[in-house]
This record gives C-alpha cells, sequence and structure tokens, in this order.
C-alpha cells in the first residue's frame, strides 16, 4: 500500500524563505494526481476568513459527513460560538481548503487534552478527489509541532487512508461514548511522530 503523499508540495514561501504565518495569504499549494484531467487544478490552504462561516455551516450539516465522522451537527448558535473562539485562539491552526478556487472545506490543528490534534472535514461533492489527502499533507507541513494526533471512527475508511497516505500510524483504539457532539462508537486513535 501507498504510505506516502505522491504530490509535489509548492509553497509559496515569504521574503525571508518562511511560511507566512497568518493573513489571507494563499501559502501552500499542491496538485493532487487524481485530479490531474485538469493539470491547473490545485489545492491551496488559507486562513479562514469570517466570510466563509455560512458555507462552513452548511457543509457540517451534511448528514453523511456527521455519520462518517460520529458527530452531531452544529446549530447556527453553537456554530458561530464555536467558530468565534476558534478565530479568537492563536494556539488554533485553522485553515480554509480550496481547490480550483472553490472553498470546499475546512482542516485544523487545535489542542485536545493536552496533545495537537488534526481535523479536517470535505464538501461531499469532491470527495474521492485527492482534496483530504493533499489538504493533510499540506497542514503538516505548515505544522511542524510533533507528535501530531489524529481520532477517526473505526468504521471511516475514507479518514483513516487519508492519514496512512500522509505518514499517521495507528497507535490504539478505544470506544468512544456519546457526548453533546459526538454519537457512541468504536474509534482508532493515529500518530504521526
Ligand atoms: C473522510 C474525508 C475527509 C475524505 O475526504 P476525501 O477528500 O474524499 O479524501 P481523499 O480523496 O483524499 O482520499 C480518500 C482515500 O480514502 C479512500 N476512501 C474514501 N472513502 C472510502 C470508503 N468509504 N471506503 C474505503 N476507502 C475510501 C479513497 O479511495 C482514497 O484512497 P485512494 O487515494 O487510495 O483511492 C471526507 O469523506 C469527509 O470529509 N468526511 C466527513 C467528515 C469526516 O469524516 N472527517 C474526518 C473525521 S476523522
Amino acid at each position: 500500500m501507498e504510505q506516502s503523499v505522491p504530490w509535489d508540495v509548492e509553497c509559496n514561501l515569504d521574503a525571508r524563505g518562511s511560511l507566512p504565518r497568518s493573513g489571507p495569504t494563499l501559502f501552500l499549494r499542491t496538485t493532487p494526481r487524481n485530479m490531474s484531467t485538469d493539470p491547473t487544478s490545485t489545492i491551496l490552504l488559507r486562513t479562514v476568513e469570517r466570510g466563509d462561516l455560512p458555507r462552513l455551516y452548511e457543509l457540517q450539516l451534511d448528514a453523511r459527513s456527521n455519520q462518517m465522522a460520529g458527530t452531531k451537527a452544529w446549530d447556527a448558535d453553537a456554530f458561530q460560538k464555536i467558530w468565534d473562539g476558534i478565530l479568537a485562539d492563536p494556539t488554533v491552526t485553522a485553515r480554509a481548503i480550496i481547490a480550483s478556487g472553490t472553498l470546499v472545506g475546512t482542516i485544523s490543528c487545535f489542542k485536545r487534552a493536552g496533545v495537537d490534534e488534526v481535523g479536517y472535514w470535505i464538501d461531499r461533492a469532491w470527495w474521492g478527489r485527492g482534496v483530504a489527502s493533499a489538504a493533510l499533507a499540506l497542514l503538516i507541513r505548515e505544522v511542524t509541532a510533533r507528535p501530531l494526533h489524529a481520532t477517526a471512527r473505526a468504521d471511516n475508511a475514507g479518514s483513516i487512508r487519508v492519514l496512512e497516505r500522509c505518514g499517521f500510524r495507528q497507535v490504539s483504539s478505544s470506544i468512544g461514548e456519546e457526548t453533546p457532539r459526538y454519537t457512541a462508537g468504536a474509534l482508532v486513535h493515529f500518530v504521526l511522530d
């Protein structure tokens, strides 16, 4: 099985040769192989802007996505509170995923239970085109903290494949209990060293 991300990653570096850390600058892009029917297709990450929130709210309502992730969609008030917190928190790296110019999802790194955890969510219309794999490859280039942790539902084959392609390895499993945000179910835990 292919274990590494098979794409070249181009970085738009600042004048000092570093990755820009903030601002709306587009700073990382890659072209996944399975979007190669359009050679100009790229996946980019940029900072999340307030203007993205209505679209991100719609994306997180998708029932099939919530089933895969083992989550319950937020209502509008809860969503707004969550994103107000994320956008004000300098310890969170929250990125919009732009595919061929369109906002197609989010990917983030945040502290959970004292460790650095990654999570991502892609518009169902864009599934299966390498977007999540490309976005994670970009994020782990930007976020250099290690280890990085990730948790997926044990039956979320797509997410597990994304993690494995980007070099994460499964370290444990557990049974997740129902919470206001999550449904109960079997979980698998991954680490990138
Ligand atoms: C999981 C998710 C992020 C995958 O996004 P994506 O852009 O479709 O992922 P990619 O195209 O980069 O790669 C998915 C890989 O998993 C495979 N895959 C996708 N769905 C699959 C499934 N149901 N069963 C088996 N493999 C699957 C794909 O074939 C691909 O592997 P390949 O490149 O070897 O063919 C997306 O479905 C999603 O956002 N789901 C809802 C939210 C969620 O589950 N987030 C993750 C929480 S841990």
